[in-house]
This record gives structure tokens, C-alpha cells and sequence, in this order.
């Protein structure tokens, strides 16, 4: 990992767990938000609207990987609801299963990490890493009301 990288991501961390201890519904659709962002910025690779750029990849699957680590955490007991929030209750009542899906989302941006080294292995490495958004939304997600 080149320096900045390591900067960042140790930044992004520490402020995301400063946050995520006043305000976990802020701090966990912060955290939802700069993943689907960085999503958001390879989407457009994919869809042949900017050039493929490695770099662009590596830095979304890296937020994506410290991300999911830090999101259990910002479901706690006392953040059920308040503020603006589409976490469903059912979260809470299956919650080993909800921290599996941050796991295994995690686990498949790094998997996909180490094997994207150019456009033919990110076109097909990549899907099995988005997956997870919607298959996490449709069970623990609200729909926009
Ligand atoms: C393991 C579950 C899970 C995974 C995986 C997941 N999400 Fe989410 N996402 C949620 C939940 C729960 C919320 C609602 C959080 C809240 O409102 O408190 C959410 C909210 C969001 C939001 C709304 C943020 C806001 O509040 O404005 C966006 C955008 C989003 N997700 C995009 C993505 C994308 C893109 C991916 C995959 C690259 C992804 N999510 C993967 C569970 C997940």
C-alpha cells in the first residue's frame, strides 16, 4: 500500500470511530455513503464512461474493505431508531447474520483486491464484490419511502 493510501485509510478509520461513538446513524450512512461513492466513481469504468485506471479500483475496494470492518459497530442497541434511518428492526434480531454480510463483503473487496491487477481481471472480479450491496439491502434495508 503506497503512503497516502495507509494515510487515509488510517484517518478514515479514526474518524469514522470518533463519529460512531456520538452518532452511529450519522456515522454508519457517512460510512454508506463514501462506499457508494467510491462504487459510484468504478461504476463509471464499467460503464465505459472514464478509462479503466487501476488505481481508481484499488482506493474503491480498499474504503469498501475498512468500511465494512467498522459498520458492525455502528448498530448498537441505542441507535434502532432516531434520525434519519433505513436500517430495518430486523437488524437487530438477527444481528450474527447482519455481521456476517459486512464480513463477507469485506472479505470479497479484498479477494477481488489481489486479483485485479488490469481491465480483463476487474471485468471479472468486480460483480462478485457489488453483489452484496442489494443482497444486504433487500433483507436490512428500508425502502425509500
Ligand atoms: C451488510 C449490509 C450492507 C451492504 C453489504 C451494503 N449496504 Fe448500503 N446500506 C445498508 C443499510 C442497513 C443501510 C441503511 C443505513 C441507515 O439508514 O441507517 C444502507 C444505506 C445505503 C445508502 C444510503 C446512504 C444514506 O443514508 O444516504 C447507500 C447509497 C448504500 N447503502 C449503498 C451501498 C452500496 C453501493 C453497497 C455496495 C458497494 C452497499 N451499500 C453495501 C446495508 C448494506
Amino acid at each position: 500500500m503506497n503512503r497516502t493510501l495507509l494515510i487515509s485509510a488510517i484517518m478514515a478509520a479514526s474518524i469514522t470511530s470518533a463519529i460512531g461513538q456520538s452518532d452511529p446513524i450519522a456515522a454508519r450512512r457517512d460510512t454508506m455513503k463514501a462506499i457508494a461513492k467510491a462504487n459510484g466513481d468504478v461504476g463509471k469504468i464499467s460503464k465505459g464512461e472514464a478509462p479503466f485506471k487501476l488505481e481508481t479500483v484499488q482506493a474503491a475496494l480498499k474504503v469498501m474493505a475498512e468500511g465494512s470492518k467498522a459498520m458492525p459497530g455502528l448498530y448498537p442497541e441505542t441507535a434502532k431508531a432516531g434520525g434519519e434511518t433505513r436500517a430495518l428492526p430486523k437488524i437487530w434480531d438477527a444481528k450474527a447474520d447482519f455481521n456476517a454480510q459486512w464480513e463477507k463483503f469485506g472479505k470479497d473487496a479484498m479477494e477481488a483486491a489481489a486479483k485485479i491487477t488490469d481491465e480483463a481481471s476487474f471485468k471479472a472480479a468486480y460483480g462478485a464484490v457489488v453483489k452484496n450491496c442489494d443482497g444486504c439491502h433487500d433483507v436490512y434495508r428500508a425502502p425509500k419511502s
